[in-house]
């Protein structure tokens, strides 16, 4: 076996066995396409044993199966177990029988009421029997050994190891060492693994299974797989007996990130978590790693800063993956609180395709995050709203009444200062040169250093198309004032931003 992970997967057997609902064969088969489309290439299909159902949806997933796949059934160390679970392979293009058994100390006493030799020696039997059995029927079905609750098994590690050396010897090609409840942490169980390792032949291919009790099953796996367990069984989006089973999409993201080429489709992995959550009726809880709604938000204002500066790149900050990586597309998501900053409202702003500078989004955070204080996470439509009446329709002492052309370049500019009615005819080279003249000639002067206009995409299906302009006006100070409006016509959008300006100008 390569040095690539071999990666088995369990969702159709510990995964479903775990489940509310059990699947049905119809969705079995749909689940067993996902998985084949990950690029995984080992199956546990089910245990044929343990129900008719079962064992008729292992015979038709068998039969689906292409010769690329392994399609692996579940058998305890007995003969009616292990002839149901050959019956089922019997026409597998490629198969593997995998049988189990405790061996450890407190499993065998306390729940088995045997001594260790006794489940010893009843593997050994099931070994050679499958063997047997296996030689009989003429086919390549290879045979996977498992320690049921190996991770208990510390005490009589020695007896362990002196076991599966037979078990090998009697034809056993796969050892699996299941952390079937985590109880310690993962180096402890490594230590275990890698001890095995050195005492079998080099031929044997070492497995780990782990349960995620504790939560530690993907760094359990993880580092498994660093101590050379080359086959790791996973569940996809983690389902499983309990806390479920190792997550397959965290294993092979962190195999992937720690530079190791993982052989399957990453691309594939959000799609397929969706469809899962949704067949399994498990929802995904928001903090789930990769694949949790929050697993990529954002909503300090340092983090805020970091992701966004680094949106593109594979490498981000404050985040372990780019999203795309696993087909995740661009939702990253930048939530607004009171501990945001105004990279966040820049990138709100911009991300609904309206223009902001850093001075603009400067202030409106602070007006953002004392609204966020009291109502806790802000919605982007409310960050938008701020914008539009703090920046694009500022209130104050100009109240603009009307703009009206009266011949070619001569306006008529009719407004309220402090209450007050002023009135004034503007000439010029255009509607807002007009507006100038008419308010220089009323007193106000301004002065104009900068101009620009936008036609919005972001116009509402239906509507007339918008226009935004944007004035950089020198203030009483000589100060720079970035005034905007929005409006269908573009001599009403200037004239608007001016009187926005002369707002800003004059409090
Ligand atoms: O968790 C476990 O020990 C198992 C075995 C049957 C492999 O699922
Ligand atoms: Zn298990």
């Amino acid at each position: 076996m390569s040095d690539k992970p071999f990666f088995y997967d369990i969702t159709l057997r510990d995964g479903n066995q775990s489940l509310k609902k059990p699947w049905d064969l119809k969705e079995k088969l749909l689940i067993f396409d996902r998985i084949t489309e990950l690029g995984i290439k080992a199956i546990e299909i089910g245990f044929p044993a343990s129900s008719k159902m079962d064992f008729d949806s292992c015979e038709a997933l068998v039969e689906h199966a292409n010769a690329d796949t392994l399609v692996s059934v579940l058998a305890r160390c007995n003969k009616n177990d292990i002839d149901s679970a050959l019956l089922a392979l019997k026409n597998a293009k490629k198969a593997r029988l995998h049988t189990f058994i405790t061996l450890s100390p407190f499993h065998t006493k306390n729940v088995l009421n045997k001594t260790q030799q006794q489940a010893a020696d009843i593997a050994l039997e099931a070994a050679k029997y499958a063997k047997e059995q296996i030689d009989s029927m003429k086919k390549d079905i290879d045979i996977e050994f498992s320690v049921e609750h190996f991770g208990d098994c510390r005490e009589n590690l020695d007896f362990v190891i002196e076991t599966l050396k037979k078990i090998v010897s009697l034809g056993a090609t796969t050892i699996n060492l299941p952390n079937t409840v985590e109880r310690s942490h993962p180096m402890a169980f490594v230590e275990m693994i890698k001890k095995v390792k050195e005492n079998l032949p080099p031929t044997t291919i070492i497995s780990v299974h782990c349960h995620n009790d504790l939560g530690m099953a993907t760094a359990t796996t993880v580092e498994s797989y660093f101590a050379g367990a080359k086959q790791l069984e996973c569940c996809l989006n983690g389902l499983g007996e309990r806390a479920g089973n190792t997550d397959f999409n965290q294993v092979a993201v962190a195999l992937n990130n720690c530079k190791v080429e993982t052989g399957v489709d990453l691309s594939k992995i959000y799609e397929t978590a969706l469809i899962i959550s949704q067949m399994s009726q498990t929802k995904i809880y928001e903090k789930a790693p990769l694949i949790g709604p929050e697993a990529l938000a954002h909503r300090s204002g340092i983090h805020q800063d970091g992701a966004i500066k680094t949106k593109d790149m594979d490498f981000g900050a404050y985040r372990p993956i780019n999203p795309a990586l696993i087909g995740r597309g661009d939702d990253e998501k930048i939530g607004f609180t009171s501990q945001s900053g105004k990279t966040a409202i820049y990138d709100i702003i911009k991300a609904n395709k309206y223009p902001i500078t850093i001075q603009e989004s400067i202030f409106l955070t602070s007006l953002a995050k004392t609204l966020a204080q009291e109502k806790g996470e802000l919605k982007n439509e409310e960050i938008l709203s701020l914008y539009f009446e703090k920046i694009c329709d500022i209130k104050g002492v100009f109240k603009l009444i009307s703009f009206k052309q009266i011949y070619k370049n001569t306006f008529g500019l009719f407004f309220t200062f402090k209450g007050e009615k002023k009135e004034a005819i503007g000439e010029g080279n255009g509607p807002l040169d007009a507006c100038v003249d008419a308010l220089e000639k009323l007193g106000f002067e301004i002065k104009i250093s900068n101009y620009k206009q936008y036609s919005l995409d972001n116009t509402i299906e239906g509507s007339k198309s918008r226009a935004m302009s944007e004035i950089w006006l020198e203030g009483l100070n000589n100060d720079k004032i970035i005034a905007r409006a929005i409006d269908t016509s573009t001599a009403l959008a200037n004239v608007k931003a001016v009187f926005n300006g002369l707002n800003q100008m004059y409090k």
